[in-house]
């Protein structure tokens, strides 16, 4: 059996609302589940455990030997797919009873330098789960300042955007922004930082990672193929991060929630079959678990059930999606 490269030496990713995510899936003897997002393969084993066949998708390919352990020891209720989840269903093997989505970073990815994610170590200014496309590197040293400003303001709620976004055109235009420290050190020199405050390029780096993943994109597209996929009764559980990907999930769920308010001059919208029953409540996790794993402090749960009415064709409107960077 093939062990996980490193994971003996090198903190493991923790999964984050275990419990939660599994009252909601309720994964019985015999369930078809799709986790789009297996990591470390965390929420993977403890669906297997339960008793339900599980098919993984991740787009990083450094957790191949997580999903090797895993095929080794659940043989064929488990197989391992290497892609996105924008386009589960069509990497599923046929509907399933479950989807759980548990967005953003592993443990691993942070942890590694050389993958260029936190501006706590030095590495290149990288990003890419798929090492695939184009960096960090690549939108600092080639965006327009103007273009610079709105990603960091859309995709990380900066409101320093503009300044930081001049510091970086200025110095690149001496020198290309090439590791994470480097420009960690240029946003503090830009905005300087408070004590007790978190890091100023906090949000800098939030929102180029979400850029150089297309992480908003991949997340609208994910709802909706799992909204294609499950089948009636079938559950869908959304693990995030931060407020603006939490926005998108409340709203996919409860689309009522980002309607604009109804003109009283307007005839009435038809109102349209629901597509997900006992949808939307957030779930934050316990102390205990906070505690535990200081990680889950910011991580949000929401859950749904698919009804019968048929799915909905991907649209972005109402979702609150931050602008696309193809707009920015
Ligand atoms: C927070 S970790 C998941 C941890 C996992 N639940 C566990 O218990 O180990 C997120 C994982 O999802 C992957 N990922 C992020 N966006 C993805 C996407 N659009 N498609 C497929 N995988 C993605 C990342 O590469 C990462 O390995």
């Amino acid at each position: 059996m093939s062990k996980p490269k490193g994971s003996e030496q090198q903190a493991p990713h923790v999964p984050v609302l275990l419990a939660e995510v599994l009252e909601a899936l309720q994964p019985l003897e015999g369930a078809r589940i799709l986790d789009g997002t297996f990591g470390a393969g965390g929420y993977s084993r403890a669906l297997l455990e339960a008793g339900a066949s599980v098919v993984a998708l991740d787009r990083d390919p450094s957790v191949l030997p997580h999903a090797e352990a895993l095929g080794a020891e659940f043989a064929s209720r488990f197989k391992f797919v290497a892609g996105t989840f924008s386009n589960l269903d069509q990497l599923s093997d046929g509907p399933v009873d479950g989807v759980v989505l548990d967005i953003g970073v592993s443990s691993m990815q942070l942890d590694q330098a050389e993958r260029g994610f936190s501006f706590m170590q030095e590495g290149p200014l990288d990003m890419r789960m798929s090492s695939e496309g184009e960096s960090a590197a690549d939108l600092v040293n080639g965006l327009e300042e103007a273009d610079l400003a709105n990603l960091l303001f859309a995709f990380g709620e900066e409101r320093k955007s503009r300044r930081i976004a001049h510091s970086i055109v200025a110095a690149r235009a001496a020198q290309p922004i090439s590791t994470t420290t480097q420009l960690a050190r240029l946003i503090e020199k830009s905005v300087g930082r408070k004590p007790g405050d978190a890091h100023p390029a906090t949000r800098s780096f939030q929102a180029l990672r979400i850029a150089v993943n297309g992480e908003f994109d991949q997340l609208v597209e994910g709802l909706f193929a799992s909204e294609r996929l499950l089948t009636e009764g079938g559950r869908l559980a959304v693990v995030t991060f931060h407020s603006l990907e939490d926005r998108i999930v409340k709203r996919f769920f409860d689309p009522e929630k980002g309607a604009p308010t109804q003109s009283r001059h307007l005839p009435q919208a038809v109102q349209e079959a629901s597509r997900w029953t006992r949808a939307g409540k957030a779930l934050k996790a316990s102390s205990a678990e906070t505690a535990r794993n200081p990680r889950s402090r910011s991580a949000t749960l929401r859950s749904g059930r698919r009804t019968a009415a048929p799915p909905r064709v991907l649209s972005y409107a109402g979702l609150g999606v931050p602008m696309s960077r193809g707009a920015a």
